[in-house]
C-alpha cells in the first residue's frame, strides 16, 4: 500500500505475527522511471524473513519489461502487475485500474510480461472499469497468460472502497484459473476472512486497511484456520502498537507536528475499531503534539478490557485518505 507498506510497516506486522508474504508498494514505471530508492531499500532489507512481491503500476511495454528486469536481480519471489490503483491521477492515464477498460492492452502486456519475466509473475486486478459485467472480458485474458498468482479486490475502479465487495466473483476467478486465486477487499475479522475463504475458493487472502487497524490479524485467522480460540488484544496491547507504529515511522528531522500527522493517517483505520460513537478519531484528528496524541490514546486504551477492533460497522468501509 502506498506510502504505507514499506520495510519498517513489515517488520512490525511481523512482531504480531505477520503476514506468508508481502507486497512492496507499486513501482511507477514509465519511459524514463528509475526504481524508488526507498522500496528497493526496504526489499533490501526485509527482515521477516518472509518473501517479497515487487509490484508494478504503469501501461509502456518496454518500460515494464525493463522494470521488470531490474527487480528480479533483487530478493523478490515475484513480480506483480497492477491492474486496480482507482486514483484518478493513474487510471486517466490509462495504468492501474485504468487498464481494465483496454482488455486488449491487458493482453498485450501480460503477454509481454509473461515472456520476460523468469521468476513467478502475478497479477492483482479489481473485477472490472464500470461494471462487473467487464470481469467476464478480462478473466480469460487472465487465464491465457500462464500468471503465477490473481488477487482479486472485488470492486470495480468505480466503486473506489465503497460496498459492497463482489466476492462471487472471486470465486468464478477460482473456477476459471489454472493458478490460485487470492481474494481482497474490506477483510476485517477472523471469522469473516474464513467465511471469505469458503465463500470463494481462494487459496489465500490479501489484507489491507483490516491489518493497519489489527495487526493481530493475521495471527487470529490462523488460530481460527487451527480451529483454535482467537485472542483478543487488551486495549493496553493496542496503545502497545500504536507507540510501535509510532517508532517504526517516527523520522529524526521531521517536526512533531508532521509526525503526529503522519500517525493520523495510520490512526483513520485503527481508530475505527475503538469505541462506537467516533470520539476516539474525532478528538485524535484534533491533537497537534506528540503528547496531546498519547494523551488521548492512553485515555481511550489504558484498559485491560478485551477489543475486537472492528470497524463500527462492518457494512462501513474505513475511510479511504489516500489511493
Ligand atoms: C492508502 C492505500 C494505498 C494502497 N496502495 C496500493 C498499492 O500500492 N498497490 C495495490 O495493489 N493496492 C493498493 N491499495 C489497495 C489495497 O491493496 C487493497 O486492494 C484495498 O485496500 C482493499 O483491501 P482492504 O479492504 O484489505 O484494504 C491501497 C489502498 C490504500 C487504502
Amino acid at each position: 500500500m502506498q506510502d504505507v507498506t514499506d520495510g519498517a510497516f513489515w517488520n512490525l506486522m511481523h512482531r504480531y505475527g505477520g503476514a506468508d508474504v508481502y507486497w512492496t508498494e507499486y513501482f511507477r514505471v514509465h519511459a524514463v522511471s528509475r526504481l524508488e530508492k526507498w522500496i528497493v531499500e526496504s526489499i533490501e532489507q526485509n527482515a521477516t524473513g518472509r518473501p517479497i512481491v515487487a509490484q508494478m503500476i504503469g501501461n509502456d511495454i518496454p518500460s515494464l519489461i525493463r522494470t521488470a528486469k531490474e527487480l528480479q536481480q533483487l530478493p523478490v519471489v515475484a513480480i506483480d502487475l497492477n491492474l486496480g490503483c482507482p486514483a484518478p491521477i493513474v487510471y486517466r492515464k490509462c495504468a492501474g485500474g485504468g487498464l481494465l477498460r483496454e482488455p486488449q492492452r491487458v493482453d498485450a502486456i501480460l503477454g509481454a510480461l509473461r515472456a520476460a519475466v523468469d521468476i513467478k509473475f502475478t497479477v492483482k486486478t479489481r473485477v472490472g472499469f464500470q461494471s462487473v459485467a467487464e470481469f467476464d472480458a478480462l478473466l480469460p485474458i487472465f487465464a491465457k497468460h500462464s500468471i503465477d498468482l490473481l488477487t482479486v479486490h472485488a470492486r470495480t475502479v468505480a466503486q473506489m472502497y465503497r460496498l459492497p465487495v463482489h466476492y462471487d466473483l472471486i470465486r468464478q476467478a477460482a473456477e476459471a484459473m489454472k493458478c490460485p486465486v487470492c481474494a481482497n477487499g474490506h477483510l476485517y475479522s477472523a471469522d469473516q476472512a474464513l467465511d471469505v475463504l469458503a465463500q470463494t475458493e481462494a487459496r489465500g487472502l490479501m489484507i489491507g486497511r483490516g491489518v493497519i487497524r489489527s495487526p493481530w490479524l493475521f495471527a487470529q485467522i490462523r488460530q481460527r484456520l487451527r480451529g483454535a480460540p482467537i485472542t483478543l488484544p487488551a486495549g493496553r496491547d493496542v496503545l502497545g502498537y500504536i507507540e510501535a507504529l509510532w517508532e517504526s515511522q517516527a523520522s529524526f528531522d521531521a517536526p512533531e507536528r508532521i509526525q503526529v500527522e503522519r500517525m493520523k493517517k495510520f490512526m483513520n483505520y485503527i481508530g475505527e475499531g475503538i469505541g462506537t460513537d467516533g470520539q476516539f478519531l474525532h478528538r485524535i484528528r484534533r491533537a497537534q503534539t506528540r503528547a496531546d496524541f498519547f494523551r488521548l490514546c492512553r485515555d481511550f486504551l489504558e484498559h485491560d478490557q478485551p477489543l475486537k477492533l472492528e470497524p463500527a460497522t462492518a457494512n462501513s468501509p474505513a475511510p479511504v485518505t489516500a489511493i
